[in-house]
């Protein structure tokens, strides 16, 4: 466990302070201009104020990260267009990946489409960023001797519920985002040991994250009412991290023979539910009850042949 460093103040005003090329991933979560309440007025700039305030985080970000480091940006509908210019045109990032998180609830609209998506815009300081992908690979559908069974990319569309007021972890801040989401990022573009920084750390979630995967942690919060909040979620006991693709949860068909069906089951749990406890004792329960009778019938199987043994 590694312990974050939390910062109180203005992005603007503490990233100079950040040594150049010190930083390995950037989880950058800002604020999206839409007019929300986060006990100050940073969500409700007018257009080229933002524009303005975007480019200049931006840039610092870009100074303080290592030459093999990424930076992620979530934002939503209104300005993920200019976003991507900012960060590819004016500021020369490499392009990695436009993701968009499905949130699958939220507010529903009478009048036009309800949103269900936000963005997250995956830019590297160099077209050689470190990836991790057997780190955040998702199960396989089916078991083939030639498919990889230590699993398949997760794509660009992923899904991840809001975290719910009676999970454990919910804070009171408005835009809490899920550790699931987070966790995907850090292990796919960072390693133990690595410095991750979030220059919008709201709630706390990266830090929470990087604190149980031993990355070193740095959080800016310009709301000190939120800084106390991170404190307290950073003291709680850990019981796994608090969202997962329900992929992970994904129990392959066709595990047929049973010295690989048991081989698989313990894998999938150190694959794909490390940081997940509880979801691993439903996986167990999922997995015999989906492969109880294959199980039976090779128990019996067994004992057949221990009792011819023994004639
Ligand atoms: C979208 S929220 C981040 C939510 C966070 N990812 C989480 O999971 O809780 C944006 C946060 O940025 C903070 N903020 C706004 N302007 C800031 C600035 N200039 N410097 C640092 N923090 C700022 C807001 O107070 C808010 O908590």
């Amino acid at each position: 466990m590694t312990e974050p460093v939390l910062h109180t103040g203005d992005c603007l005003n503490v990233l100079p302070s950040l040594p150049a090329g010190s930083v390995d991933l950037i989880v950058a979560d800002p604020p999206y201009n839409l007019g929300k309440d986060y006990g100050n007025e940073s969500d409700s700039m007018c257009r080229d104020d933002y524009l303005t305030f975007t480019r200049d985080w931006i840039s610092e970000a870009k100074r303080v990260l290592k030459k093999d480091g990424s930076i992620y940006v979530f934002m939503g509908f209104r300005y993920i267009a200019r976003l991507y210019i900012v960060l590819e045109e004016e500021l020369g990032l490499n392009f990695n990946g436009w993701i968009t998180w499905h949130y699958t609830q939220g507010m529903g609209k009478t009048k036009g489409f309800s949103p269900r998506h936000d963005d997250i815009l995956y830019f590297s300081k160099s077209p050689k960023p470190i990836f991790n992908l057997d780190s955040i690979r998702i199960p396989q559908k089916f078991y083939r001797s030639r498919n990889n069974m230590r699993g398949a990319n997760p794509g660009d569309l992923w899904e991840f519920s809001h975290v719910h007021y009676c999970q454990e972890s919910r804070t009171e801040h408005p835009t809490q985002k899920p550790e699931g989401l987070i966790e995907r990022i850090v292990l796919a573009s960072s390693n133990d040991g690595d410095t991750v920084l979030d220059p919008f750390a709201g709630s706390g979630t990266t830090l929470r994250v990087c604190q149980q995967l031993n990355r070193n942690c740095i959080g800016i919060e310009i709301n000190p009412e939120y800084v106390d909040l991170i404190e307290s979620r950073l003291k709680q006991a850990f019981n796994g991290f608090d969202s997962l693709d329900p992929r992970m949860k994904r129990i392959p068909n066709d595990l047929n023979d049973p010295a690989i069906r048991e081989e698989y089951r313990k894998n999938h749990k150190a694959w794909f539910l490390r940081n997940h406890p509880r979801e691993q004792q439903e996986f167990d329960d999922e997995f015999k009850r989906k492969y109880a009778v294959k199980m039976r019938q090779a128990s019996l199987n067994f004992d057949e042949a221990d009792s011819e043994c023994v004639n």
